[in-house]
């Protein structure tokens, strides 16, 4: 990388920074050498209701046990609310931004402690109580922030599943956890389109016997069918309970959340966080990361529905006592300038979004952007996937006018938090690049035998020790969490990310190494699209592999063996398409789908999937080495009718 794509910290950044380049590299050096002194005054952050003694307890080998400030207790919602209220009672806490731009409110903390004290009420009305499941499958409203505090403060563990899932995926995380709650709305609103929240619920609940109580919040007003004694108006039960509700106290290795992902192999996994290290880890990578300073207006783009969501919209922010931006729409409605005037309207200073939404805006022309006063923003930042230095840089000219230092942050759901990422006042930035380590993080790189490479290198990317913000296990099944992510590499946390570092030491996440692949920052195990596919009375066989694509990152191309006798046609094309997006969600519609008489295996009959990704990025003049195939004459037909010409 040449010299002119290093962006030196601008002098604006060093204002009143949390962290400059020494006091960076003082802190990390402290957080590694010694974390029981760091972890301890980081986790002063935090209230306790009870201190915790031990700092650590984390051990990758053997059964994998991982436990921070295990003899400390606190709750999760009271950080996010009560310890604000003697100071800042008054300040907003929430600024909702609906989908029509006429539609906005403030919620300051004093009153985001009443709601959620009412839905906690509603809750244990119904009868929950601590350790149950519940699943909240809502639209961008303040309610689905209400509800998830709300479960944290009677302590049970909210799964949130996004309101893009399709019935059958729902009906999947519901059964997975065994949850008997599900919150829910009439219908969500997304570029003045109609979401059916409820009557997806009720599809998905004729496979959930168990589900006992769905408290639902009016948000359209939409028809809705309706279940006696299952089904629950929130309005109408909370206008029956009081607004006081006491914070259960919890350990800190009590569960606060489950939140499912695709992984590279069957259904998705219940990522399973813990209260007391995921909230120190989600306050200091938020203060951090995006300097966070008392008063700043602070707006992350994603949808609860994700991790980014959690972390960054909902606890990260709150427990800091920042304002917190809620946006129920699109960035393309009512027009492709809707970013940048909400940032307009609520004079936004930190801004996070994700490079698939930078593409897409980028394309449709600056004159968007640059019609809206855009001064109050300070900091850019951005998550989910690689970013292209193409998209950097226009993200930083044409949206931050050359001023904003941009945070390119690298984690995952499992991370519970930033992982990799520039801090603005400390680190230099290079387009495309997430930089150095957050404080704790030990990252290194490995060949595919597991060795350790040093200096400027390129290998599989693995954390080699333990961090607050990490999962514990996969909910119901710690055998897949030790086999997921602690058996490729021994005594190692092995991300499924490939990685490359430069001679400055800087890390640049290259993308996937596993059979998951990303979409518009939406991960997606191609075993879940396959096995969506074959449910098809007509198809035998799928592989599904990801292609390069301008604006989602990734697309999804599958090949599609049929039973002898079946004919393809468009038809069927179309019913394929149709059954992916029953079975998972508009998420995972298929760009591409290409019938094939055989997809080409090795002489043990695995498929050879390098083969098809090459033909899927049109690719196939360099196949690499064939001669494997147990009939190479299978890939002829293949380059003949690829889809992605
Ligand atoms: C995967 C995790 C973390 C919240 C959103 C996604 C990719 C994420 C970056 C980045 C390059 C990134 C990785 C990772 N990824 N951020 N800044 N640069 N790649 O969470 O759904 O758990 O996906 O997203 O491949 O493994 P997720």
């Amino acid at each position: 990388m040449s010299e002119h794509f290093v962006f030196p910290v601008p002098a604006s950044a060093l204002e009143g920074t949390h962290c400059t380049k020494e006091q960076y590299d003082a802190l990390y050096e402290q957080s590694i050498n010694d974390p029981d002194g760091f972890w301890k005054d980081q986790a002063g952050r935090i209230d306790w209701m009870k201190p915790f003694t031990k700092v650590k307890n984390a051990s990758f080998s053997g059964d994998i046990s991982i436990k921070w400030f295990e003899d400390g207790t606190l709750n999760a919602s009271a950080n996010c609310i009560d310890r604000h209220l003697p100071e800042r009672a008054n300040d907003t806490a929430i600024i909702w931004e609906g989908d029509d731009p006429a539609d906005s409110k403030h919620i300051t903390f004093s009153e985001l402690y009443e709601q959620v004290c009412q839905f906690a009420n509603v809750l244990k009305k119904r009868g929950a109580k601590k350790g149950d499941r519940i699943t909240i499958y809502m639209p961008m409203i303040p309610e689905a922030v209400y509800a998830m505090l709300a479960c944290a403060r009677i302590g049970a563990v909210h799964s949130v599943v996004f309101g893009g899932f399709s019935p059958d995926a729902l009906a999947g995380r519901i059964q997975d956890c065994q949850s008997t709650f599900v919150i829910t709305a009439d219908e969500g609103l997304r570029g003045a389109k109609k979401v059916p929240l409820k009557a997806n619920v009720d599809t998905a609940l004729e496979q959930c016997p168990d589900v006992s109580s769905v408290v639902v919040v009016r948000r359209t007003g939409g028809e809705v069918a309706w279940s006696e004694g299952r089904d629950v108006w929130y309005h109408e039960a909370a206008a029956t309970v009081p607004a006081e509700c006491p914070p259960e106290e919890m350990s800190a290795e009590d569960p606060l959340f489950i939140l499912y992902t695709s992984g590279s192999t069957g259904k998705p996994k219940g990522v399973l966080h813990t209260t007391g290290g995921y909230m120190v880890w989600a306050a200091m990578t938020h203060e951090y990361v995006f300097d966070y300073k008392q008063g700043d207006i602070y707006w992350c783009t994603a949808d609860v529905g994700w991790v980014t969501g959690h972390t960054y919209i909902v606890y990260g922010p709150l427990a800091n006592g920042a304002t917190t931006l809620v946006f129920e729409g699109i960035p393309t409605y009512p027009d492709a300038g809707r970013f940048w005037q909400v940032c307009e309207k609520h004079k936004v200073n930190i801004f996070y979004t994700a490079p698939t939404a930078i593409r897409a805006l980028e394309r449709l022309g600056d004159e968007f952007v640059t019609k809206h006063d855009r001064s109050s923003i300070r900091l850019l930042g951005t998550v989910g996937e690689p970013i292209n230095p193409e998209a950097w840089l226009w993200y930083h000219k044409v949206v931050g006018e050359e001023r904003c230092p941009i945070v390119d942050t690298w984690w995952q759901t499992e991370t519970g938090g930033v992982m990799i990422s520039p801090l603005p006042g400390a680190t230099d930035l290079k387009p495309g690049s997430a930089t150095n380590p957050m404080f704790g993080v030990k990252p290194a790189l490995v060949d595919q035998d597991g060795n350790i490479l040093e200096g400027a290198t390129s290998g599989n990317l693995v954390i080699t020790d333990s961090w607050p913000g990490q999962m514990r296990s996969v909910f119901g099944d710690h055998d897949r969490f030790k086999q997921t992510y602690f058996s490729t590499y021994k005594g190692m946390y092995f991300t499924g990310d490939g990685c490359r570092r430069d001679e400055d030491g800087y890390y640049w996440i290259t993308g996937r190494v596993d059979d998951v692949i990303n979409v518009s920052g939406h991960r997606m195990g191609t075993a879940e699209v396959e096995s969506a596919l074959v449910e098809h009375d007509l198809v035998a066989e799928a592989a599904v592999v990801g292609f390069p694509h301008d604006i989602k990152g990734q697309g999804i191309y599958a090949y599609v063996t049929l039973f002898e006798g079946a004919e393809s046609s468009e038809e069927l094309r179309k019913e394929l398409v149709a059954l992916v997006r029953q079975e998972i969600g508009p998420i995972a519609t298929p760009d591409f789908i290409q019938f094939a008489p055989a997809l080409p295996k090795t002489r043990s009959g695995k498929i050879m999937r390098r083969i098809l990704r090459k033909i899927a990025e049109n690719e196939f003049g360099n196949l690499g080495d064939t001669s494997t195939l147990a009939d190479p004459g299978v890939v002829d037909d293949l380059i003949e009718n690829r889809q992605n010409k």
